[in-house]
């Protein structure tokens, strides 16, 4: 096991901010990551644990501690004959944490199973797609995992979680909880479907509703150029995709809210609560879209959007992200949350 010194972290994540740690660790196997969570304890400082960098603002003081960089490869498909519903349809998939996710989308979309291909072109690792219960274009993965495979960074413990033990919402999960970060995530099962179930209903989607036997590399294809019409390319520009949860909010504020902007997007919760676009908000309630201040603005195509120019810092973006939070409060009243995690 290698362990590298004073390491920048803006090079590890999407955003490209974020100063440096003190101990950095490729984890490539199960062995090393036991080795690496026991040099951590060590340091006396939890490790953190980095997948691919798509949803994390790194503080410019950087990480007084071990990072522990989650490269554990695999794909493992499988049939499972007690899956008595339909064994012969469902496909498990088992990915190690480290895999690329969207390579994995675009292996199991050429394979014709269905399940994953709404979530195309979404960066970072398929370990940490749980963390945040990465959801997009109608479906959100705590739809398709099975379990997913953990080990505690103080105790050692291996542990399964089945789907209902991960606490899944809306972006959010057991692992975003203090006690969760303490897991890593080593492995993802997704249930996938070799009978064609297009997942259709978001409006995006619509155009390909028109042809009955859509084909799963349509669906690829079209979210694939949606997305590019929406966020910008984050091999080029520091960002984390949608910076901000969508707020949920009472009837009665929907209510109120709507009678002065009667086309604000609200879709209802199982708990009778109403999600509201935020993007909308922000670009026509707040006028925001393309506000920037020096480094730091928000998207000119989708205002969710933070991006964060050359020369922007973790400074920069938390002082801009509190100003947009006021902005939409004294508009709205309504609250808002980061969906991206602080480090
Ligand atoms: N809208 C505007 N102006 C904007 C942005 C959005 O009017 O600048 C309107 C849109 O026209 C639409 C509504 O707001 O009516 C919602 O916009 P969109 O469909 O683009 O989705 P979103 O709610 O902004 C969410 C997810 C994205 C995901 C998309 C597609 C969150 C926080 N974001 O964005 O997820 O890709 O839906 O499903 O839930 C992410 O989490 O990082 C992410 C990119």
């Amino acid at each position: 096991m290698k362990i590298d010194k004073n390491v920048r972290l803006d090079q590890f994540t999407t955003l490209q901010v974020g100063g440096v740690a003190d101990y950095f660790i490729d984890v490539t196997t199960m062995e090393e990551l036991r080795e690496a969570c026991l040099f951590a304890k060590q340091t006396g400082r939890p490790p953190l644990i980095l997948g691919g960098g798509s949803n994390l603002l790194v503080s410019d003081d950087g990480y007084r501690g071990a990072v522990l960089h989650i490269r554990i490869s695999g794909r493992d498909y499988a049939s499972d004959a007690r899956d008595y519903v339909s064994p012969e349809e469902t496909v498990y998939l088992t990915v190690g944490a480290g895999e690329t996710f969207d390579d994995v989308v675009a292996e199991t979309v050429s394979k014709g199973l269905w399940g994953l291909e709404n979530l195309s072109s979404i960066p970072g690792t398929a370990g940490a797609t749980p963390v945040q219960n990465v959801g997009a274009y109608g479906i959100e993965i705590s739809e398709l995992i099975v379990q997913v495979e953990a080990v505690h960074t103080t105790t050692g413990e291996q542990k399964i979680f089945l789907n209902e033990e991960c606490g899944f919402s809306y972006r959010d999960s057991f692992f975003k909880t203090e006690v969760g970060r303490l897991w890593v995530i080593t492995a993802v099962t997704f249930r996938l479907s070799k009978t064609p179930r297009p997942k259709l209903s978001y409006n995006d989607l619509s155009p390909l509703r028109k042809n009955e036997d859509v084909s799963i590399d349509a669906v690829r294809a079209h979210v694939q150029a949606v997305r590019a019409t929406k966020f910008p390319d984050w091999t080029k520009v520091g960002t984390a995709g949608s910076f901000f949860k969508n707020p949920i909010i009472t009837p009665a504020h929907f209510k109120q809210l709507q009678t002065l902007y009667p086309d604000l997007p609200g879709y209802e919760q199982a708990d009778g609560r109403i999600k509201v676009s935020l993007g909308w908000i922000l670009d026509k309630v707040c006028e925001l879209k393309g506000y920037r201040i020096d480094n730091v603005g928000l998207y000119d195509k989708q205002a969710l959007v933070l991006v964060a120019y050359d020369g922007a810092t973790a400074t920069g973006v938390k002082k801009f992200t509190e100003e947009i939070k006021e902005k939409v409060r004294a508009a709205t009243e309504v609250f808002i949350e980061c969906e991206v995690q602080f480090v």
